[in-house]
């Protein structure tokens, strides 16, 4: 009689015991969340509990129950700080509970969102549906989520090249092309945008770098002398790319000035509104970004301005053929079927990068019914409303000066004593900055803007009340006051 051969599974042998340290963790991370404002908004990783990440693989099991140990000692207490209420650095979402628990069931049932006939593809679907409704794009546009704004670009930009090309790009490449061609956006785009442009194989000369006004915002006037620059010069000019909220200030540019100009000159117009985008949702903003919804495509984040868990971003394209035509391609091993398993046509995969695709669709359905649209409308608003307040208390300190207007969500100011020189006004704000991270009380990044260091709070925080905003103000200006006397002294 052939003996049975012993035959793995990772599922556990004991499901009580996995069961019993599931709610342990459940438990121990709402908590965690709950009591998020009473631990330092980030606080560095001391040399000894970096070391512990230098073990070698680990061979034989040690259990999930020392591994979740290992994770509270050395990986939860040394967060990036994103779900403090005080962190406001580069533009990152804090997230929510429901979205927690989303992502746990996401995992549970694991599908993969490339395409076949179930559940999950439906969800994606309608969550796209309420992705257009939601930022006002026209509902027959075609659309997909992807990892986030970085990607969104991609596809955007990807369509943008291959419909404009004029030829069959995808079978005779770039190399094939009669003229250099080139996008335009304006010196303040994000570098997602730059990198799409490589990706696409055009070089990062073929973004041409408009420069913007006073207000951050693309200069029409130049745009247009550089389009019609490039046409004079034999070079294809084939899209525009605008800003919905740019990284630095938060400035928008005039989205149907951008527009128009795009229907003049026939190029196709892609806003990047990563975060801007958003705004639209909010009826007391949505005029910021009038114009958005002639995008031939838009690309924006849910990991930022709607606080989803990361990574969640989208991607709408106004022609659903020119966005198939970018992406898809069905080898045997995929055909797409119209009955059983393999049905559920179109495929996901036919619109973007990815074949295997996970479910991050779900932590977005659940939170848009969990809370409702009306509580992201006016999530957005407070953050907006947050920031104006922010302007205003800087305006008013005598030691603070803003560094540009406050557009939407993104404040940038420094702190100034007379008598201080340039350079040690930026090198005593680069260490302001610093210290606000390392005594862990809050976190905004940096930038610079005319030459100038700034302190900036990008808000797409949930979490922050009026209160931290006091906070930081109060303490900007005590260890700028403390830094200013030591350059004084020194010098
Ligand atoms: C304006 C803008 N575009 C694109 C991106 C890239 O988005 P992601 O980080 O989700 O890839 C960002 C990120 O901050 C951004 O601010």
């Amino acid at each position: 009689m052939a003996t049975t051969p012993h035959e793995r599974t990772l599922d556990p042998a004991d499901w009580d015991a996995l069961r019993a340290l599931a709610h342990q963790m459940v438990d121990d991370m709402l908590t965690h969340l709950e009591t998020v404002r009473e631990r330092p908004a980030w606080q560095p990783m001391p040399d000894e509990a970096r070391a512990r990440f230098s073990q070698p693989l680990p061979e034989q099991p040690e259990g999930a129950e020392a591994a979740y140990r290992e994770f509270v000692e050395d990986v939860l207490p040394y967060p990036l700080g994103n779900i403090h209420p005080r962190f406001w650095g580069w533009v990152i979402g804090t997230g929510t509970p429901v979205g927690v628990l989303a992502e746990m069931l996401a995992a549970t049932m694991n599908p993969n969102l490339g395409g076949a006939d179930h559940a999950a593809n439906q969800v994606e679907r309608q969550v796209i549906g309420w992705c257009k409704a939601l930022v006002g794009y026209p509902a027959e546009a075609s659309g997909l989520l992807v990892s986030g704004g970085s990607m969104a670009n991609l596809v955007g930009l990807t369509v943008a090249r291959n419909a404009m090309a004029g030829y069959d790009i995808r079978r005779e490449g770039v190399g094939a092309a009669p003229r250099p061609t080139t996008f335009y956006a304006s010196t303040e785009v994000h570098s997602s945008a730059i990198k799409a442009v490589e990706l696409l194989g055009l070089g990062q000369d073929a973004l041409r770098l408009i420069p913007a006004n006073d207000a951050y915002q693309i200069d029409l006037g130049a745009l247009e002398e550089a389009i019609a620059q490039d046409r004079a010069a034999g070079c294809q000019p084939i899209g525009v790319i605008g800003c919905a909220g740019t990284v630095n200030t938060g400035a928008i540019d005039d989205l149907n000035a951008l527009a128009d100009l795009c229907e003049r000159e026939g190029l196709w117009f892609h806003v990047d509104g990563a975060f801007g985008a958003l705004a639209s949702i909010a009826p007391g903003l949505r005029p910021l970004v009038a114009g958005m919804e002639r995008a031939d495509s838009l690309a924006f984040d849910l990991h930022k301005w709607m606080y989803m868990p990361f990574e969640v971003g989208c991607t709408l394209v106004r022609a659903e053929e020119a966005h198939r035509k970018a992406f898809s391609l069905t080898p045997d091993y995929l055909v797409h079927a119209t009955r059983g398993t393999a049905a559920g046509s179109p495929w996901f995969s036919d619109y973007g990068v990815q074949l295997s695709r996970g479910f991050r669709a779900l932590k977005v359905w659940m939170s848009l019914k969990a809370h409702g649209a009306a509580a992201y409308r006016e999530m957005i608003q407070q953050n907006v409303d947050q920031a104006r307040y922010l302007s205003d208390l800087v305006d008013e300190h005598p030691n603070l000066e803003r560094l540009a207007p406050t557009s939407l969500n993104i404040v940038c100011y420094r702190y100034v004593e007379p008598g201080l020189s340039k350079e040690q006004l930026d090198d005593l704000n680069a260490e302001l900055l610093i210290q606000l991270q390392e005594q862990g009380i809050a976190v905004p990044s940096s930038t610079v803007l005319k030459g100038c260091y700034a302190i900036r709070v990008a808000n797409t925080n949930q979490r922050s009340r009026r209160e931290d905003f006091d906070l930081l103000v109060r303490e900007s200006a005590r260890l700028g006051k403390q830094l200013a006397q030591a350059a004084q002294a020194a010098s």
